[in-house]
């Protein structure tokens, strides 16, 4: 029989027991840091040397840090399900924890292309180059010539991937979301995608703004919250 299909839609509270801060709450990054500094696209062309070093900042901060047990049992569902991982994240801990298909919505970390990099017909961009955890600084130059910068979708940017991740939401039998604020569209508003009758989870130890009655909110951070939604697939198996 085909394995159900899971789809996953993690934040930056899967990370958090990670020791990766999230962006909104206590001790968030956007209350150290001004994302229209950091993360937009006005922001880069104002201040180039300004992002790269936040960029950088994080890098060598996610070279620091492990995938945690919330990860770990994220990527074991593929033992008995087939499993997507959306994240918003741009951090490489799904990949490190073992989950096999993961599409990144707003990004990679580890990931830079040049500036005047260009789409194809996909969205995707064959310019793009791992650096790993290294810095890249203000004169560091693609094989084109043109500045290197991060593989982030900043803000006032389109979200390549969007197509994509809806249609992994669409074909979904069971929907499970950890971790984010739900702020940021477009992937806020992904699991309005998931078909009718598709149950949809979500594991944050905060009261999230979302107001629908298929959503079972599993208050819990998420590798507690992990282990409650195991035993609940079994459950209803
Ligand atoms: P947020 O910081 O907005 O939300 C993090 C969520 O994680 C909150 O709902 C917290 O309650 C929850 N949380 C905190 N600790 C947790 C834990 N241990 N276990 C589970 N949940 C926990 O982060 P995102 O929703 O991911 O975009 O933010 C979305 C986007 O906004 C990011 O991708 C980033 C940011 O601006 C860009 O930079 C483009």
């Amino acid at each position: 029989m085909a394995k159900l299909r899971i789809a996953v839609l993690t934040g930056a509270g899967v990370s958090a027991e990670s020791g990766l801060s999230t962006f909104r709450g206590n001790n968030g990054l956007w209350g150290e840091y001004d994302p229209q500094e950091v993360a937009s696209i006005e922001g880069w062309y104002r201040n180039r040397p300004l992002v790269l070093g936040f960029y950088n900042q994080l890098r060598k901060q996610l070279s620091q840090v492990k995938p945690n047990a919330a990860h770990l049992a994220i990527a074991a569902l593929e033992e008995e399900y087939d499993v997507t991982v959306i994240t918003q994240n741009v951090d490489n801990l799904h990949e490190r924890a073992g989950s096999s298909r993961v599409l990144h919505l707003h990004g990679e970390a580890t990931k830079v292309r040049p500036e005047d990099g260009i789409y194809d017909r996909n969205y995707s961009c064959k310019e793009v180059i791992d650096v790993g955890y290294d810095e890249v600084n203000i004169g560091d130059l693609a094989p084109n010539g043109s500045q290197l910068r991060p593989h982030i979708v900043f803000f006032g940017e389109a979200v390549p991937n969007i197509e994509k991740a809806i249609n992994i939401v669409q074909a979904a039998d069971i929907m499970l979301i950890v971790g984010t604020s739900l702020n940021v569209y477009p992937a806020a508003g992904l699991y309005r995608y998931a078909r009718n009758g598709v149950p949809v989870y979500l594991i944050d130890p905060e009261e999230v703004a979302v107001y629908d009655s298929r959503i079972t909110h599993i208050r819990e951070v998420a590798t507690k919250g992990m282990e409650t939604f195991v035993k609940m697939l079994k459950e209803n198996s």
